[in-house]
């Protein structure tokens, strides 16, 4: 897995007062995704920023948006995040009684469609869409913040879902407390898709954090 492996930071840590600049650093710095954390207050106890920012840095690059919805609800504004540039839109399984029928507008709108779990959400609930995703999310902190300490819990249920996924083209992406520490153990358990906040932007070398996780990870 580890040579097909995807690092998505996390502009959620990065200098918000110049965040074209930084997303601009990340892409030259390699990394695959930018990963976009959009929270609203209300589903989780921080708030961040919606559409009209994301427009404005999707001129920064090329790159795939990878945005994370921890918002509640999410149906109303999928259209928005799609018009706003948004390449994978990802919705919490927590946040959406009709998860099914969001997951397939996020298609019909021409994007990838993930879904969410956070730490306590048992796998099992992805078992009935599994074929209308494109990317499963788990949450290896309770959303909300950078900066949080890995859940070991959450080691398990990635090779359960990897092994859900079975030859299905699904990322498996894992979300929060993911450093060198962590990350091969992340990596080894099945997941194809890094986000990494704090451990992207706590220097200024960007090409040497990304690459510090990609040796940690032994890619
Ligand atoms: C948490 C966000 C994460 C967060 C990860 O709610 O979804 O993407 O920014 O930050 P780190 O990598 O610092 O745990
Ligand atoms: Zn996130």
């Amino acid at each position: 897995m580890a040579d097909t492996l995807k690092i998505a930071p996390s502009i959620l840590s990065a200098d918000f007062s110049r965040l074209g600049a930084e997303v601009e650093a990340i892409d030259n710095a390699g990394c695959d995704y930018i990963h976009i954390d959009v929270m609203d207050g209300h589903f989780v106890p921080n708030l961040t920023f919606g559409p009209p920012v994301i427009k404005c840095i999707r001129a920064s690059t090329k790159k795939v948006f990878d945005v994370h919805l921890m918002i509640n609800p999410a149906q109303p504004f999928l259209q928005d995040y799609a018009d706003a540039g948004a390449d994978i839109i990802t919705v919490h399984a927590e946040a959406d009684p009709h998860l099914d029928r969001s997951l397939q507008f996020i298609q019909s709108l021409g994007k990838k469609a993930g879904v969410s779990l956070n730490p306590h959400t048992h796998e099992s609930v992805i078992e009935y869409v599994i074929d209308k995703v494109d990317l499963i999310l788990v949450m290896s902190v309770n959303p909300g913040f950078g900066g949080q300490s890995f859940i070991e819990s959450q080691l398990e249920k990635i090779r359960r879902i990897r092994s859900m996924i079975g030859d299905r083209a699904i990322d498996l992406e894992v979300d929060g407390g993911v450093n060198t520490d962590t990350i091969k153990a992340v990596v080894d358990a099945g997941a194809n898709v890094i986000v990494a906040g704090s451990a992207v932007f706590k220097g200024d070398d960007y090409v040497k954090t990304i690459g510090a996780l990609r040796t940690a990870a032994g890619a």
